[in-house]
């Protein structure tokens, strides 16, 4: 089956097998094909943090279950069970309706499913601070699993899912707890502009659900390409870590490096596209493939190209940062099937 379509780098990719499953005794069944034929199981969601190979052993899925359905509800809070296979801005939509706190992370690409597997997060928000369980299949015990949130061990861009339950574990839906009362968050600098240019206007008092979620799409739309007009995969290393001592180092020498809070109280966080950018990336590439001239931290396949092709770029990438900065970075999709 061709995956070209199925992977927003449109890179071109095979696999021996393709299914979508509509229920849960579907997957059963698919998962109980492939384990008599001793095919290796691969998840596909919407294909956005994937590089594709050009060849795909095996049997790949892909959620078609798309229910969203209230679980319980309190003063305060609300828990919603959303299926894998819903769309993940349609389902920051949908939440509007039912509570609050996934506004920042509207028009980030690809599937509910895949949310929880590298904690998407923007705009001073991760996922994970919302998901009350996620619920699925391992497939080594071949038996149903509730993990909670702190079972997941979430981190930044990172669970349990990429690391001990990497391709054994099929996310079959996710459960948000949603607050119902708004509070935005506004602590990302072009928000919190936007809020002020906002509020300066008498005629809006308040700041709505939807203005936050129209802003932060107004936000990304500047900066970040569409896929169906410019194939990328979104974010294509992650900000590294580094520790305090190398975060001071950088500063002393470069007093614009953009420099954010990490969990751990002794290291920080660097901005990667603007390290990138420093290197002289910005707008430039290899072949048919390029980084993005709005944000160096995206690359794009402007022309058709293949994953050696991205790797060669990745790779000179990686290697301008560590020779100028002695930075590693490390990418953020991953090559499907692996
Ligand atoms: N910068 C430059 N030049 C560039 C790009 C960025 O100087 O070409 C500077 C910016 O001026 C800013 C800093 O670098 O000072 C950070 O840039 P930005 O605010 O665009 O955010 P980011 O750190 O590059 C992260 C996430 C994005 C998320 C945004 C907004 C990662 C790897 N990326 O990007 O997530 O949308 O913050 O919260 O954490 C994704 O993961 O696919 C993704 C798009």
């Amino acid at each position: 089956v061709d995956l070209s379509a199925m992977n927003t780098l449109a890179l071109p990719g095979c696999s021996d097998y393709f299914s979508r499953f509509e229920s849960a005794s579907e997957l059963l069944d698919c998962v109980e094909w492939a384990f008599a034929q001793q095919l290796p199981i691969r998840m596909l969601g919407g294909g956005s943090n994937v590089l594709m190979p050009p060849r795909v052993s095996g049997l790949v899925l892909q959620s078609g279950m798309t229910s969203i359905a209230i679980r319980s509800a309190t003063k305060e809070m609300i828990s919603v069970a959303v299926d894998a296979g819903v769309c993940w801005h349609d389902w920051v939509l949908k939440s509007l309706s039912f509570g609050h706190g996934l506004e920042n992370l509207a028009l980030i690409p690809g599937t509910v499913g895949a949310a929880p597997i590298q904690n998407i997060g923007a705009y001073g928000v991760e996922v994970a601070e919302l998901i009350e369980q996620v619920e699925g299949f391992q497939l080594s015990t071949r038996q149903w699993r509730i993990l909670s949130r702190q079972e997941c061990r979430f981190d930044y861009r990172d669970s349990i899912f990429r690391h001990e339950l990497a391709d054994d574990f099929i996310v079959v839906r996710v459960v948000f707890s949603l607050r119902r009362q708004f509070i935005a968050n506004i602590s990302y600098a072009p928000l919190a502009h936007w809020a002020a240019e906002y509020l300066s206007d008498k005629n809006k008092p308040m700041l709505t659900p939807e203005a936050l979620v129209s802003a932060v799409c107004a936000i990304r739309q500047t900066r970040l390409p569409d896929p169906l007009q410019l194939p990328n995969a979104g974010s294509f290393f992650k900000n590294p870590l580094v520790t305090g001592v190398m975060a001071a180092e950088l500063k002393a020498c470069y007093p614009d490096v953009p420099l954010y809070p990490a969990r751990l109280k002794q290291q920080q966080k660097l901005a990667a596209g603007w390290l990138i950018d420093q290197c002289g990336w910005r707008g430039r590439g290899l072949g048919p493939v390029r980084m993005h001239q709005q944000q160096a931290l995206v690359l794009t396949a402007p022309e058709p190209a293949t994953l050696a092709q991205v790797q060669a770029l990745q790779q000179a990438v990686a290697d301008s940062v560590r020779a100028r900065f002695g930075v590693e970075l490390e990418p953020e999709p991953r090559i499907f099937g692996d």
